[in-house]
This record gives C-alpha cells, sequence and structure tokens, in this order.
C-alpha cells in the first residue's frame, strides 16, 4: 500500500485532565441488552453471580467501566422503578420498545449489584415523561436514605441495608422527543422544579444532568442554559438571589452516527462500500463540531465551565439487521472500532468541558463492547479499542500540534488521522492514533518535545476488510497484536500507522 508521511508535535504538557467518565456506558432494557445480556437469572445454567453473567462482567472489569447510565432511554421515561424492587415483581409493558414484556426482575437492587460487580459508578434517569417528582424524589430517598428512615428500611427489608451512592442523576430522557415532545422553555420549568428535589440522603451529592440537545439543535441548548442554570435573578435584589451555584452539574448531547445521516435509511452495518465507510467517518468527525457549538453557548451562560457537556448517547445506527435477532441488535465491525477511536480523540480534546460520555449501548443494542448468543459470548472491535484506550482514563491530555493529510473517496475529503496523546499520573505518556484510510498507510513522526522518555511498547488493532467482524466462531478476527511499528530515537517518536487501524503505544 501506498504510504503517506505526516508529522505531529507535542507542544504542551498542560491540557485538561481526561475524566475516566468518558468511557461511560449505557445499558437500556431494549431488545437484549439487560435480559440475556446482562442478566440471566440465578437458576440459569449460565454461570452467574446473583443473576448476572461472570463473563460479561468479568469484560466488563477489564475495560475500567467507570460509570453506566440506566435504565434508558426513551425506556426510562416510562419506568416506575416500584415494579422492581421487592419480592413481588409483575411484569409490564416497555412501551418503548415493541410493547415487549418487561418482567422488572432487573430493577433497581440488581443494577447496584451490577455496579457494585463491575466496579462502575451508577448514572440513574429519573422519570419525567410519565412519572412525576414524587416518584422521583421517594426514588432518590429509596436508593441514599439511611435505614434508619422508612425508605430506607424499606430498601433494608428487600434485601439492602446500606444505603446506595448515587452520584449522577438524568433528569429524563430526550425530553423534544420519546421523553415528553416538550419545548425547551417548557423543558426548562420542568426541570427547574425537579432538580429541586432530586438530592441524596447520605454519600455525595447527586450530580444533576438536564436533557440536553439532539444532535445540532443549538435552540435547546441556548434556552435550556438560558432558562434553567440558574436561580431566578430578581432584578430589585440582586443580594436576596445571590447565590452562585448552578442548579444543574450537567447538559447533556445526544449524537448518532449514521453512515447515510438519514434516519429512514441509516446503511447498513456489514457489506457496504467504501462510499458508506467515508461516510460514516465524515459523520462521526462531526461530533467535534457538535461539541464546539452547544459548547460555545454553554460558555456565554457558564464561563467558568461548572457544567458538564455529558455525550450520554452516541455511537453507531445501522439499519435493522433482518437475520438479526432484533431489538437493536447490529454487527459491530471494524469500522465501529474506528468511529470509537476517533470519537474518543475528540472527546479528549474537550476534555475541559465535556467530562462524561456513555456509548450507547453496552452489550447487544447498537455500537455494543459485548455480544452474546445464550452462554457464549463475544467481545467486539469497539471493546478493543476501549480497552486499549483506557490508559488514557484520568490521565493529563497532551496538546498536539498537528495537520493531518487528507483522505478522499469520491467528494468526500475527511482527515486521514486522528490523534491523542496522553501522560498519567505514573509519568506514563500513551499515543493512540486512528488511521481512517482503508487504502494507505502512514509514516507518522511524533516530535515528543520535552517529554523524557527511552522505551516504547504498544498494541494495533485492524482487520483484513473494512467491515472485519468478530463470530461466535471466529470472535479474534478483529483484536489487538502486538505494534512493532514503533520507532523512538531521542525525542523523535516515528509510527508505522497501517490503513484502517487504531494503535495505542506506551512511552516510559
Ligand atoms: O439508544 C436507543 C435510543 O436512542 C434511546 O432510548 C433514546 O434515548 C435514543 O433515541
Amino acid at each position: 500500500a501506498e504510504t503517506v508521511a505526516a508529522t505531529a508535535t507535542v507542544v504542551s504538557e498542560t491540557g485538561p485532565k481526561i475524566s475516566r467518565n468518558l468511557y461511560g456506558q449505557f445499558v437500556e432494557h431494549l431488545g437484549r441488552g439487560v435480559y440475556e445480556g446482562i442478566w440471566v437469572g440465578t437458576d440459569s445454567p449460565i454461570p452467574n453471580t446473583r443473576g448476572i453473567r461472570n463473563d460479561v462482567v468479568a469484560a466488563l472489569k477489564q475495560i475500567r467501566v467507570p460509570v453506566v447510565r440506566w435504565p434508558g432511554g426513551c425506556f426510562a421515561d416510562d419506568y416506575h422503578w416500584r415494579k422492581g424492587v421487592g419480592p413481588e415483581r409483575k411484569g409490564s409493558i416497555n412501551s418503548s420498545w415493541s410493547n415487549a414484556i418487561e418482567p422488572n426482575t432487573f430493577g433497581t437492587h440488581e443494577f447496584m449489584d451490577f455496579m457494585e460487580q463491575i466496579g462502575a459508578a451508577p448514572y440513574v434517569s429519573v422519570n419525567m415523561g410519565s412519572g412525576t417528582v414524587e416518584e422521583a424524589q421517594d426514588w432518590m430517598q429509596y436508593m441514599t436514605a439511611p435505614a434508619n428512615t422508612a425508605p430506607g428500611a424499606e430498601r433494608a427489608k428487600n434485601g439492602h441495608p446500606e444505603p446506595w451512592k448515587v452520584p449522577y442523576v438524568g433528569v429524563g430522557n430526550e425530553s423534544w422527543g420519546c421523553g415528553g415532545h416538550m419545548y425547551p422553555e417548557e423543558y426548562a420549568n420542568r426541570y427547574r422544579q425537579y432538580q429541586g428535589y432530586i438530592k441524596t440522603y447520605s454519600g455525595p451529592r447527586a450530580q444533576k444532568i438536564a436533557t440536553g440537545a439532539d444532535t445540532d439543535d443549538y435552540e435547546w441548548t441556548e434556552t435550556v442554559m438560558k432558562q434553567a442554570l440558574k436561580f431566578r435573578p430578581k432584578a430589585t435584589s440582586p443580594i436576596l438571589y445571590n447565590t452562585t451555584r448552578p442548579l444543574m452539574d450537567g447538559l447533556s448531547l445526544h449524537f448518532y452516527t449514521l453512515p447515510s445521516n438519514k434516519w429512514d435509511k441509516k446503511g447498513v452495518a456489514t457489506g457496504f462500500g467504501e462510499d458508506q465507510w467515508i461516510s460514516t467517518m465524515q459523520r462521526a468527525l462531526l461530533m467535534d463540531e457538535m461539541i464546539r457549538r452547544h459548547g460555545a453557548i454553554m460558555d456565554q451562560y457558564d464561563p467558568k465551565k461548572e457544567v458538564a457537556l455529558v455525550v450520554d448517547e452516541w455511537g453507531t445506527w445501522f439499519d435493522k439487521d433482518e437475520k438479526g435477532p432484533g431489538g437493536l441488535w447490529q454487527q459491530n465491525t471494524l469500522r465501529d472500532a474506528l468511529v470509537a477511536a476517533v470519537t474518543l480523540n475528540i472527546f479528549h480534546d474537550h476534555a475541559d468541558r465535556v467530562r462524561m460520555a456513555n456509548i450507547a449501548q453496552m452489550v447487544n443494542v447498537l455500537q455494543a463492547m459485548i455480544l452474546t448468543d445464550k452462554e457464549k459470548m463475544l467481545l467486539t472491535p469497539t471493546y478493543h479499542v476501549f480497552d486499549m484506550y483506557k490508559v488514557h482514563q484520568e490521565a493529563t491530555a497532551l496538546k498536539l500540534g498537528f495537520k493531518s493529510p487528507v483522505y478522499q473517496y469520491g467528494d468526500v475529503k475527511v482527515p486521514m488521522l486522528s490523534l491523542t496523546a496522553s501522560k498519567d499520573a505514573a509519568g506514563k505518556v500513551h499515543v493512540s492514533v486512528a488511521n481512517l484510510d482503508p487504502n494507505r498507510d502512514a509514516a507518522l513522526t511524533v516530535d515528543l518535545g520535552s517529554l523524557n522518555v527511552s522505551k516504547v511498547s504498544g498494541r494495533v488493532l485492524t482487520a483484513p476488510k473494512m467491515d472485519s467482524f468478530n463470530s461466535f466462531d471466529a470472535p479474534d478476527t478483529v483484536s489487538p497484536k502486538a505494534y512493532t511499528g514503533a520507532k523512538l530515537k531521542g525525542s523523535s517518536l516515528s509510527l508505522s500507522v497501517p490503513a484502517k487501524s487504531v494503535i495505542t503505544v506506551e512511552l516510559e
């Protein structure tokens, strides 16, 4: 293959901290995401701990999942938490997803157990769409009040005397769509009311995350920031209302990567041509623009960046696979791995404002980490990117000077390379590179400036085809290999980056 030369320079070591929460996940009661994917029940022959799959837990621990958003998605705005606690679990209808039967066997206790098993923090979405302020408040009390209170005693009776920590709470989901079809003014008012009752009764304060925009709906961000961020100022009495604490800690953003950009015909997950490969990359790269523009609006109302932009749904979304099991199940290929890498690189670039993100969704749904088939489980190409990138969690982003060569197909042009670099607390430096070009290799030279390193090692993820994927028969078709394409000479690092690949190198 043709090789394209490129150079980058580490210009400063004082970037923002890359929050581990950028590596968050999203789990919704949808398709086989919870039932089968995570929960098999205590009677299952599939090895489990209190009903939760051991293989899935072990795989998720490996990638250090920091935080999990649950129970939805659209499902959250029709979830009545009481149905999912206690010995009597009546089923209900999952009105958001094909009116499927929701057995409610996986409820608050099971979710919190799952969080403890994988070592992640819960990010619970309360129901604003079809719920009430009272129901949301009751749930907060049930989860966090000490056992010597009535809600805490009820929780203890149901098996968990210790209150749980609930550090993140989402107030509604897609309230402009499935969560209530509200105008931003209405949501802002409702949010103001709800947030007052979203609090914890032990443990850390709950950080409140307001429903944010869909994709490029900047009007939503503008209105919610303007009307829901602060106490209402009283013009004649600035003293009385002189509180600076914002009413929200985060504002969400949902942005999905569809190869075609059209919801009625999104594009296929496998068997696509280079036109759909590049259009997928082009769409994924738009994440940068979304963050910049929503971020610029947030800056006007919150110049100190106290409110995090929380990209709590992102990832690829393809057409329904008629041969697949349904429930937004889709195959996950090398293309998904590139989308994951490019997106995480963008999050790192904006780590001062973007402080949590949750890929949709963890198991068996959309851009999943893990696919299961009864007792079988496989790790997707996306999982491997999260594994290779976990070294960036909590590290300091390094500022890079870089102008990428262009990758073009037809009329579409995108940057060929996407880079990120960080330095961790132990002084190790990690550089990750994604080569979006499916045909050409890159010879990348990185001037490391004053970084003092003398050893390099790494891993590379690539595969023969743009749509190579892992199957239960061939689970390692797309899996990381030891990387031998790095050379370190003084402060100059040369990396040979294969076409359609992701690499991460460690420098000590
Ligand atoms: O992730 C699937 C769905 O996408 C979520 O339920 C909803 O919030 C979004 O539209």
